[in-house]
């Protein structure tokens, strides 16, 4: 029903209700962080992923079908609804972020309360004293229609857990997780929402002072000794609270699922290496490199989509990430352009876009969107990528290849293609968590040996997300 380009743009929910008004503004994954609100003078934000759901779950309450609104200073989808006696409307507009017209949005808007990227409600009250110095709010402070709103929001993500994997999906799983108590833990945990991590920013922290800032507010631990960097937020955190706190906004850390650090892990930059990170955005892994690499060296962050190329740079710049280009071209374009006019890469990263299996307790979106065809497709996006990052390699250099899927035909597939088609070896990784190796068949097709070598990293081994991590060096040029 939603069309995904419209919700890659600007996203209302709106609820009137005599003089009191309430909007969700879809935007970024960064204007929930407390940044584009600022910035924009917008009101509530939600991401567009979330929206999905929020009209997924308002569907019940439906009074009205979605319509194309073809005036006005909105223009898009809009519907109707009824949530507990009062009048909801939502409206999908994809001009104004186009126009970027914020000022028409603004004059629209009256008496807003703020909502967090979560897709629960914050009471204004918060984020203006979140906000406060920055710029000054003056929004409702209804606690009654809070209340409602929340107590809405509450059961609504109670009924994320009808979200179950499709029956080939979960065939599938099963297929991976043989024996019938791993499949139960894996099944279990992807309803549980994952552990609070965030990675310190060595750019402008160390860890020590920002464990002491940190502890007077959260209980915060160091997992892994050997990356102190590497935290987990062990409090009860309020919705939306990690990406809203002044530390995160100072750009001291990054939250980022510690399976999601393990691809920097593996490639380990350098000071002065030429790295490229060719899907880049939003930049959890281009910030990782530049801390590791002490901001020194330069690293080509490339990414596809614009809307993704704005999160990336607000995340490089709030990082302070500054041995960064940015590009925004097709990873195979790019690539295949890169690899006759530039000096080949010491180090490249493939995060490649895949289906997403791995991230089921942070997006339920996955269940609903999975789609054995979107699992071929990426496969093969996948091999052409792999195909074409590896030209751009310098003779012993690395390429690390991941996904946040476990899916045979976007994992081992695309490593053992690489291996038999292009002079590269497999490495072993160490890595701070449990690791399966790389399965040795999938359907019809049968992977070499050394698959052996990549690392599967599955939820209910780590209480993590799944993730998928190889590594290759390139033994001899490829012309
Ligand atoms: C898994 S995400 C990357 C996450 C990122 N490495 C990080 O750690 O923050 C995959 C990214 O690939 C981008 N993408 C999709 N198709 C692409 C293409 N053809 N060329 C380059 N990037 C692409 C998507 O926009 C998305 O941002």
């Amino acid at each position: 029903m939603l069309d995904s380009r419209i919700l890659n743009a600007l996203t209302i929910l709106a609820r009137k209700l005599k003089k009191y008004k309430w909007v969700l503004i879809g935007s970024t994954n960064l204007a929930v962080q407390g940044v584009d609100v600022a910035a924009h003078d917008l009101d509530i934000m939600i991401d567009r992923t979330n929206m999905e759901f929020v009209a997924q779950d308002l569907k019940e309450y439906e009074k009205k079908e979605f319509e194309f609104m073809e005036k006005g200073p909105f223009k898009g989808y809009y519907s109707e609804y009824e949530i507990d006696g009062v009048k909801v409307e939502i409206m999908v507009d994809f001009e104004i972020l186009q126009n970027n017209n914020w000022e028409k949005l603004n004059t629209r808007l009256e008496e807003p309360i703020m909502v967090n990227l979560r897709g629960l409600l914050v009471p204004c009250s918060r984020i203006e004293e979140q906000l406060r110095g920055y710029k000054h709010l003056n929004r409702d402070k209804d606690q009654e229609k809070i209340a409602k709103l929340e107590n809405f929001l509450a059961n609504r993500s109670e009924k994320k857990h009808k979200y179950e994997m499709k029956p080939l999906f979960e065939q599938r799983m099963q297929t991976l997780l043989s024996d019938p108590a791993d499949f139960e833990k894996f099944k279990k945990i992807i309803h549980m929402p994952t552990r609070n991590f965030i990675r310190c920013n060595n750019l402008k922290i160390t860890p020590d002072a920002l464990m002491e800032r940190l502890n007077k507010k959260w209980k915060v631990v160091q997992p892994f000794s050997d990356y102190p960097e590497i935290m987990i937020i062990e409090s009860n955190l309020d919705p939306g609270e990690l990406g809203s706190s002044l530390e995160h906004l100072l750009g001291y850390y990054y939250v980022q699922e510690i399976s999601s650090m393990l691809s920097i892990l593996a490639l380990d930059p350098k000071p002065g290496e030429l790295v490229l990170d060719i899907c880049a955005s939003p930049g959890s892994k281009t910030s990782q490199m530049a801390a590791r690499m002490e901001n020194q060296g330069t690293i080509i962050a490339n990414d596809f989509k614009m809307d993704r190329i704005a999160i990336l740079s607000a995340n490089l710049e709030r990082c302070g990430a500054m041995n960064t280009i940015i590009t925004r071209n097709d990873g195979v374009q790019l690539c295949e352009r890169l690899a006759t006019s530039f000096k080949k890469f010491d180090k490249i990263l493939l995060d490649a876009p895949c289906s997403g299996e791995g991230t089921l307790r942070s997006s339920v979106k996955t269940f609903l969107m999975w789609n054995p065809k979107v699992v071929k497709k990426f496969g093969r996006q996948q091999k052409k990528m792999m195909a074409s990052a590896l030209k751009c390699l310098k003779v012993g250099g690395t390429l690390v290849y991941s996904t946040c899927t476990h899916a045979p035909e976007e994992d081992e597939s695309v490593v053992n293609f690489a291996l038999r088609n292009f002079p590269v070896k497999l490495e072993t990784i160490a890595l701070p968590l449990k690791c399966r190796p790389g399965i040795s068949k999938w359907g019809d097709e049968t992977f070499l040996p050394e698959i052996g070598k990549c690392c599967r990293i599955y939820p209910q081994d780590n209480d993590s997300e799944g993730f998928f991590v190889s590594k290759l060096t390139l033994l001899e040029e490829i012309k």
